[in-house]
């Protein structure tokens, strides 16, 4: 299967559209996407991205409790991430909170290796992950907010 990465190139159009409820379906629903999110997060903690979140376990378990609710809504299941996301639309209550903190592409090509082994290691159909994939792949262009300065010189733009 591909999992391919392409980069983020500053402020280019990213279209991309949400995991279908397919995948909620065969992930396991709510406890499903606890299983995968947890994994995920354990893999974060051990990642080059660490640095980026709160090191206190307990901290760090609060991010994984909340990423697990935003997917659960944002694939389909219940709005369980409204109480967080307070009305503002997700995407845009996404990108704010991503916007406190300085990522570069780089960051984001080892937060969605994170991603891909916590997908890999999880059983369900081929096809579906791609799908939440290519979500993943492309939304995720809209957390880099760091960009080489160099870019915005060059002389042959
Ligand atoms: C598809 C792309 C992504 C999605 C959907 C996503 C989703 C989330 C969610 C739901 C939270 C918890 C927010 C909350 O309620 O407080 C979060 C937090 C966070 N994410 Fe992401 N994320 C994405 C990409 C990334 C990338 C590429 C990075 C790169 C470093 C990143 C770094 C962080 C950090 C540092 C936090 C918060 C930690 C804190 O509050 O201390 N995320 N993300």
């Amino acid at each position: 299967m591909a999992y391919e990465i392409t980069k983020t190139v500053k402020d280019e159009k990213v279209p991309y559209k949400n995991p279908s409820p397919a995948f909620y379906e065969a992930v396991g629903g709510e406890e499903g996407m606890r299983k995968l999110m947890y994994s995920f997060y354990d893999i974060i903690y051990e990642s080059d991205i660490q640095n980026f979140f709160p090191q206190d376990k307990e901290e760090f378990n609060k991010i994984a409790a909340k990423n697990t609710k935003f997917f659960i809504q944002l694939c389909g299941g219940p709005a369980v991430y409204e109480e967080v996301a307070g009305g503002v639309g997700l995407d845009e209550f996404m990108i704010r909170i991503h916007d406190d903190f300085t990522i570069p592409d780089e960051a984001r090509i080892e937060w969605l290796g994170c991603m891909r082994q916590a997908l890999e290691a999880y059983d369900m159909d081929e096809e579906l992950k791609q799908d939440f994939w290519e979500y993943a792949e492309r939304f995720s262009k809209l957390t880099v907010n760091k960009f080489k300065d160099l870019q915005a010189f060059n002389p042959y733009h």
